[in-house]
């Protein structure tokens, strides 16, 4: 018999309520700390499949470590983080990057020195050719056509960010993770950036993003969670997400 039985489909703690769908990603009652020192204190949060969730808060919130622990770079000491039905605490990045997840860090995690095409060519290693890297990228991003021998650290900002994006749209993620996509950029270029977000996930592909700033996403996601002080204390409609983060910065 099994120790632990995992839910089946037809089992009730797997039974989606009327009109939802079972989340793609689930976090349940994530602890995470640093050092000895928690600062994720318990933390719910679901994805379900085809939905852009943007995560909402404050700085030190705890946004970027809920997205490392979900994406296997950092221990959860408490909770289950959940993907697709299978529990994956901790799953290596690796692991978790061939069930579909990709993260693109805080930093965008391109390497600088190389150029364009080498950083493209690097998702090769995920097992896709190097034309279908190109070609992908090039449909997700027309602009880097013409960029493709140019040296990376030599981009714009929001060129950049393109090509963190390519490289995660290469091997077809089910789950496109962005933390802040939106640093350092200039409001127009985030908006650009924002709506090539929305064309991905129109093509299928579900997307949890991080943001300070609800109003940059107020377009683009069809659920916001506000995380304060390492929990999630709401979860709702993005505008009116955006009028509690508001009294959340006011220290309401
Ligand atoms: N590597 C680390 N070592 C120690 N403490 C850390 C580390 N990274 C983050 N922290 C602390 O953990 C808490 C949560 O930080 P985190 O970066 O997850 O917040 P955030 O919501 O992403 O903030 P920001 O909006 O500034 O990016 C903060 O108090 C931060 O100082
Ligand atoms: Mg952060």
């Amino acid at each position: 018999m099994n120790a632990e039985p995992v839910a089946g489909p037809g089992s009730p703690e797997r039974e989606p309520e009327p009109g939802t769908q079972p989340a793609l990603l689930e976090l349940r009652g994530v602890r995470a700390a640093y050092e000895g020192i928690e600062v994720l204190h318990g933390v719910d949060l679901s994805v379900a499949p085809g939905e852009v969730v943007a995560l909402l808060g404050p700085n030190g919130a705890g946004k970027s470590t809920a997205l490392k622990v979900l994406a296997g770079l950092h221990p959860a000491s408490a909770g289950d983080v959940v993907l697709a039905g299978r529990r994956v605490n901790g799953a290596r990045a690796d692991d978790l990057a061939r069930l579909g997840l990709c993260l693109i860090p805080e930093g965008r995690g391109i390497f600088p020195n190389l150029t364009v095409r080498d950083n493209l060519w690097m998702m090769t290693h995920r097992g896709v050719g190097r034309s279908e890297v190109e070609e992908k990228s090039i449909a997700h991003f027309p602009q880097l056509a013409t960029l493709l021998d140019r040296v990376s650290g030599t981009l714009s900002g929001g060129q950049q960010q393109m090509l963190a994006m390519a490289r995660g749209l290469a091997t077809d993620p089910v789950l496109l993770v962005l933390d802040e996509l939106s640093m350092g950029l200039a409001p127009l270029v985030v908006e650009g950036l924002y709506e090539q977000v929305r064309e991905v996930a129109d093509k299928g592909t579900s997307i949890l993003l991080v943001e300070q700033f609800a109003r940059i996403v107020m377009n683009v996601a069809d659920k916001a969670a506000l995380m304060v002080q390492g929990h999630v204390i709401d979860t709702g409609r993005p505008r009116d997400i955006e009028a509690k983060l508001t009294q959340a910065y006011l220290g309401g």
